[in-house]
């Protein structure tokens, strides 16, 4: 939003480079964040120049406390703040509560992860992640100082089964100096080939209304569906209950209310969030997936494509489009829904892998496309692994990779860079990118 290029005489002034097209962030008593810090800085005085901005803060007295503000970045709350949105800074140090009242521990930090948010939390039962997203935090007040987690959706163990699981965090790696890894190894426990341990019941269920279950049938039994399915991580149930169509004036056939109402009282329960697969709803992502993921018990239901009778509308909390194209059904949408879903439980598969992958976490490339990758031959018809990647360099590997991943975003989805707020590693980085380049 701004960069402090460095102090300006010797009353604390700074000089102040605009990284933004608001003007008002700027005016006397806005608060300003330096980035990576908790303090806050009060626009006390500013003054545009033609050679930028000269601002002094309240908090900032003279030259020597202005010249530990040389190069770093400020950042500016989002204008209007909705209610629930929140800075990152402002969940740091938040007390994270059970349900109970139990403390399980205080944010140390966030981190971006599968395309969301996840708080890690240090407390008496080790360390705890914590996605956040609403199934999970009943209640979330970081201005207020509090958060209470909902363990039981989250697959905490209560804290007589605790012990091992606590322990599970272990110490987290550096990879890129700044920014800490997430953990390997989770502490929201989940049923790894490493540690499984009993459960009372899959984290997941989802039930799948269709007029053609057979279509479902073979990808869902696969891969990873299947073994989540078979591990009892996740329960896929399909129904063939959605049988009656009727002609609607002239639009061709309409899935009519009725069939769809009878089938949902059957498998529906309290907290089941129904979803309806059409074209017309909301655009299926990565976040969106997280959200499900963490449903406890997801009900879809397949709609053809001649399309629903209005009504059924209503009888659903949310309707979900996979992308802007229309499929003879809600079938192939249903599965690619809930393969991504499924892959998300804790438990299914490494956190770790989830993490690194593309519109994953951004240590290194979360929210980019994923950076270029090779295996051996190390020379496949001329085409050779670049030096770097056989250096032994991690710093330079990683440094290699994010700038990687930055290019490629660059160049095939700059939309995601333009929603993704940049570190200051990243700002260089993509300074150093000649689009019109190989990676090198
Ligand atoms: N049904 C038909 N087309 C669809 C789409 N694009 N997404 C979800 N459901 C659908």
């Amino acid at each position: 939003m701004a960069l402090i290029k460095g102090p300006h005489g010797v009353r604390g002034a700074l000089r102040v480079e605009s990284l933004t097209d608001d003007p008002t962030r700027f005016v006397v008593g806005s608060r300003l964040w330096p980035e990576g810090d908790a303090r806050t800085l009060t626009i006390a005085d500013s003054t545009p120049t033609p050679r930028g901005l000269l601002i002094r803060f309240a908090e900032v007295a003279d030259r020597d406390a202005a010249d530990a503000f040389r190069g770093v970045y400020l950042e500016a709350p989002i204008a209007p703040r909705k209610r629930g949105e929140y800075l990152w800074h402002e969940v740091v140090g938040t007390r994270v509560e059970d349900r109970s009242g139990e403390v399980l521990g205080t944010v140390r930090e966030l981190l971006r992860a599968g395309g969301g948010e996840v708080a890690v939390v240090d407390g008496p039962r080790g360390e705890l992640l914590v996605p956040l997203v609403r199934a999970f935090i009943p209640r979330f007040a970081p201005r207020r100082g509090v958060m209470v987690v909902d363990t039981e959706r989250l697959g905490v163990p209560a804290p007589s089964a605790q012990g091992a699981t606590a322990k599970a965090g272990g110490r987290r790696g550096d990879r890129r100096g700044t920014t800490p890894a997430p953990a390997r190894t989770a502490s929201v426990p989940r049923r790894s080939a490493a540690a499984r341990t009993p459960v009372a019941g899959p984290v997941l269920e989802v039930d799948i209304l269709t007029l053609f279950p057979g279509m479902l049938e073979g990808p869902l039994s696969e891969s990873i569906p299947g073994r989540v399915q078979a591990e009892g991580i996740a329960a896929v149930r399909r129904h063939r209950s959605v049988d009656d169509y009727t002609f609607g004036g002239g639009a061709g056939m309409v899935m009519r209310p009725e069939p769809v109402a009878a089938a949902l009282e059957a498998v529906r329960r309290p907290g089941s969030t129904v979803v309806l697969l059409d074209p017309a709803g909301e655009r299926f992502d990565q976040g969106l997936a997280f959200e499900l993921a963490a449903a406890g018990h997801l009900i879809l239901i397949c709609g053809r494509y001649e399309g629903v009778d209005e009504r059924i509308r209503g009888l659903v909390d949310r309707e979900i489009s996979i992308g802007d194209y229309v499929l003879s059904g809600g079938e192939p949408a249903a599965i690619v829904v809930v393969d991504t879903v499924l892959r998300l439980v804790p438990g299914a598969i490494e956190s770790a892998s989830v993490e690194q992958e593309s519109f994953g976490d951004g240590s290194p490339g979360g929210g980019l496309l994923e950076y270029p990758q090779y295996t051996r031959p190390r020379e496949f018809r001329g085409a050779v692994v670049p030096e770097v990647l056989v250096s032994g360099d991690h710093g330079a590997v990683e440094r290699w990779r994010l700038r990687e991943a930055l290019r490629r975003t660059l160049l095939r989805r700059p939309d995601l860079l333009v929603r993704r707020v940049l570190s200051a590693q990243e700002r260089e980085l993509l300074a150093e990118i000649d689009v019109e380049g190989e990676p090198d």
